[in-house]
C-alpha cells in the first residue's frame, strides 16, 4: 500500500519526506488554512510551488467553486501551474458539491468528466457510499478518496443524536467495498483510503486491499511506535558489551 500524507504543513511535509516513506500527499481548504493561520505571512503561490518540489509523487490540490464550470476553470489554471514543476499534480473534485439547499448533485461529476477527457488527472473526493465511488470512476477519476473518519462520525452522530438503530457500515467497511466494487469491474481507479483518524484505519486500508492511505502526520507517528519496541532499544542499548561497542566504533566510516 502506498502512502500519502495528509497535510499541507511544510515541516511535517519535509520531516517525513526525509524517513523515504512518502508517496503522495493529499490537501484540502482547511488543510491549507491551518498551514496558512500558523504563519504570519505566506505567499501561498510559492508555498504550493514548494510542496510540489518536495513531495515524490502526486500532490492533490482541491477546487473551491461548487459549479461545473468555475471548478473546471480552477482545475486547469491549478494544473498549469502548478504541474510543471515536479509532473505531480491531481485535481481534487468533491463527489457531490451541493450545500444541501436545493443546488444540482451532479456537478463534481460533470467536471471530473471534463479533466478526465482533457488528460487532468482527480481525485474524487468527501466519497462515504461505494455508490458515489462508482459515479465518480465512471466519471474517469483516477482516484477517489472515501473518508473513513468521516462516516464513522456521521455512524454516531446518527446513533446518538437521531437515535437511528439501523446498522450503518463503518469507515473500514466503506474502503473494502469500494475495493471489491472497483475491483470487480476493473476500473482505472486507485483508492486512497482518507479521513484517517488512527493507526486501526491504516490497519483496516492495508487488510481491504486500499492502493494507498493518506494519512496525517501524527498517525505516522503512531505507525512508528510501540512501547515493546522502547523497550527493547532500552534493553539492547544497555547489553552493549565494550568490547563490542570499540568494534563498531573502529570500523571505517564508508
Ligand atoms: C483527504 O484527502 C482528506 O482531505 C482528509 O483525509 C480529510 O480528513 P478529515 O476527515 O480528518 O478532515
Amino acid at each position: 500500500m502506498k502512502i500519502f500524507i495528509d497535510t499541507a504543513e511544510l515541516r511535517e511535509i519535509r520531516a517525513a519526506c526525509s524517513w523515504g516513506i512518502v508517496d503522495g500527499l493529499t490537501t484540502n481548504p482547511t488543510l491549507i488554512r491551518k498551514a496558512v493561520q500558523a504563519r504570519e505571512s505566506v505567499d501561498i503561490g510559492s508555498y504550493i510551488a514548494e510542496i510540489c518540489k518536495t513531495v515524490p509523487g502526486p500532490v492533490s490540490l482541491e477546487v473551491g467553486s461548487l459549479d461545473e464550470e468555475t471548478m473546471v476553470q480552477e482545475a486547469t489554471s491549478l494544473f498549469r501551474r502548478f504541474n510543471p514543476i515536479s509532473q505531480n499534480v491531481v485535481i481534487k473534485i468533491p463527489a457531490n458539491t451541493s450545500t444541501g439547499d436545493g443546488q444540482p448533485d451532479f456537478e463534481g461529476l460533470k467536471a471530473m468528466t471534463q479533466l478526465s477527457e482533457r488528460g487532468i488527472p482527480v481525485n474524487a473526493t468527501l466519497i462515504m457510499t461505494p455508490e458515489q465511488a462508482l459515479l465518480c470512476a465512471k466519471a474517469g477519476a483516477k482516484y477517489v478518496s472515501p473518508f473513513m473518519g468521516r462516516v464513522d462520525d456521521f455512524n454516531k452522530e446518527s446513533q446518538t443524536s437521531r437515535g437511528s438503530s439501523e446498522p450503518a457500515a463503518s469507515g473500514e467497511q466503506l474502503v473494502f467495498d469500494i475495493v471489491q466494487v472497483l475491483g470487480s469491474y476493473q476500473f482505472d481507479c486507485e483508492v486512497i483510503a482518507a479521513s484517517v483518524r488512527h493507526v486501526a484505519h491504516v490497519r483496516a486500508a492495508e487488510m481491504s486491499g486500499a492502493h494507498i492511505a493518506t494519512i496525517p502526520f501524527r498517525v505516522l507517528l503512531e505507525m512508528a511506535r510501540h512501547p515493546k519496541t522502547v523497550e527493547g532499544i532500552r534493553r539492547f542499548t544497555s547489553d552493549l558489551v565494550p568490547e563490542y561497542s570499540e568494534l563498531l566504533s573502529s570500523l571505517p566510516l564508508t
